[in-house]
């Protein structure tokens, strides 16, 4: 390692930027190196050559990044051994035992190897984006084990959707969930609605109850609402089942900050497709672990850095002022998360999903009712009007002509039978004038 912190002015040197060393500290997977450019040397130019620096050097994957109001730049080189970060011991540290978060989450480590333990009701929702292999269902493990360790089954509950089967399924029968994993694209789609009319109910209680948020209406209500945090593993396979989730995620990422219903949303591809601007756009918090290309990392962090890291739980998280830090995930073995589980076993029914849920375009949820149902609920009146729009444009005008041919011809005839009753009446008026002169005669 001091090697090739020691190789590193000489190289830089030959791409001509020169500079200064600065400190250097060891932690867990790299060793940040500091280096204050000489006056007029620029930080892109460094930026730019980075991969053939790396090359020259003899290593995958080095980092360049800005130091906030320093002089300093920093190079992150990869030590020849990296550590991994063990998951439950970091839970006992102080920082996060501690915590008062309302839904604290244990990222992992910083480079220097201190925690990193963030609040999800804050962020309020996470995108994770990554390769296959980068570390996606470590994190996302680490993420639940987090919440499980500070909350009880009452205070949080989860819907976890798996689309691969195999990540979250140890997870069923906890008393934490919500239902049972989602392994069927169709019963997600479905439940991400029921999600948003949740939602919906809970604004409407605290709109009653005059409180703004999930946190003011557990201290005033005596039944507490628990927070619901619904985490999705593989997004990419949902989207390409069902575009309407889209809308879905969309409106709970956009609204549900106050509600108490959270979003963990990982996928392997962070594409357009997949990710569109509307999703992208609400949720501002996100952790990219290693990518397969600099447009990738583009796409997710809005800067290049994430195809240089190093994989194994490497990552970028971009917090929603903007910062970007770069962490070390902490290692969930399938051991951690039995011994973290076991003792909330409990049975956990499918719940019965009665009605599918509409949500239309301008966001409303509905909950379509069955034509029965809808008959017997109905006016009579509302039902002609129904009838009205039903029949079409030609029908309307057909039905208006002859209604008005049927009152043209009532009018008509009632004209001519008055007409005809006051000739008689003349005729009789005539007759019977003639008949008191003639008398008078
Ligand atoms: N934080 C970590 N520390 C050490 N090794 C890790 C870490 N995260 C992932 N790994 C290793 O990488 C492998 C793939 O991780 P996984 O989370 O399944 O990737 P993904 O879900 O992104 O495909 C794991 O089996 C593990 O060996
Ligand atoms: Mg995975």
């Amino acid at each position: 390692m001091q090697e090739l912190s020691e190789k590193l002015p000489q190289v830089l040197a030959n791409f001509g930027i020169f500079g200064t060393i600065g400190n250097q500290y060891k932690g867990p997977l790299i060793t940040e190196v500091e280096f204050e450019l000489n006056k007029g040397s620029k930080f892109s130019a460094v930026e730019k050559s980075i991969k053939d620096i790396a090359r020259e050097l003899g290593v995958s994957g080095i980092r360049v990044a800005e130091i906030p109001n320093s002089t300093f730049i920093s190079f992150e080189l990869p030590n020849p051994e990296a550590q991994s970060v063990p998951f439950l011991p970091l839970t006992e540290r102080e920082e996060f035992a501690e915590s008062k978060f309302a839904l604290p989450i244990c990222v992992g480590v910083n480079m220097r190897g201190a925690p990193v333990m963030k609040d999800l009701s804050k962020m309020p929702h996470l995108l994770v984006a990554g390769t296959t292999g980068s570390g996606k269902s470590v994190g996302l493990n680490s993420f639940i084990l987090s919440l499980i360790k500070k909350k009880t089954p009452q205070e949080l509950k989860f819907v976890l959707v798996d689309p691969k089967r195999i990540e979250f399924s140890m997870y069923n029968n906890q008393a934490y969930m919500l239902r049972p994993v989602i392994t069927d694209m169709s019963v997600a789609s479905r439940c991400l609605a029921e999600l948003c009319v949740e939602m919906n109910e809970r604004y409407a209680k605290f709109e009653k109850n005059m409180v703004r948020n999930v946190g003011e209406y557990n201290e005033k209500a005596e039944i507490k609402m628990p927070y619901i945090v619904c985490v999705i593993d593989e997004f990419a396979d949902i989207m390409l089942f069902d575009k309407t989730v889209e809308k879905q995620v969309q409106m709970l990422a956009q609204k549900s900050r106050a509600s108490g219903i959270h979003l963990i949303i990982a996928t392997q591809r962070p594409s357009v497709d997949v990710i569109t601007g509307s999703v992208k756009a609400n949720l501002p918090t996100r952790l990219s672990y290693k990518v397969a290309s600099a447009t990738d990392s583009m796409t997710i962090l809005n800067t290049t850095g994430a195809e240089m890291l190093l994989g194994r739980g490497d990552s970028l998280l971009l917090e929603e002022n903007g910062t970007l830090t770069r962490i070390l995930g902490a290692y969930v073995s399938n051991d951690d998360i039995i011994s973290t589980i076991t003792p909330y076993r409990c049975e956990i029914k499918e719940p019965e999903t009665t009605n599918a849920v509409v949500v239309s375009d301008n966001g409303k949820v509905t909950v379509p009712q069955t034509a029965q149902q809808e008959k017997k609920s109905k006016s009579m009146w509302a039902r002609l009007v129904d009838w009205w729009d039903r029949i079409g444009r030609r029908r309307q005008n057909q039905i208006i002509n002859w209604l008005l041919t049927i009152i043209f011809a009532a009018f008509q005839a009632k004209n001519a039978s008055s007409k005809a009753r006051s000739t008689t009446s003349t005729v009789r008026k005539i007759t019977s004038t003639n008949k008191k002169t003639s008398r008078r005669r």
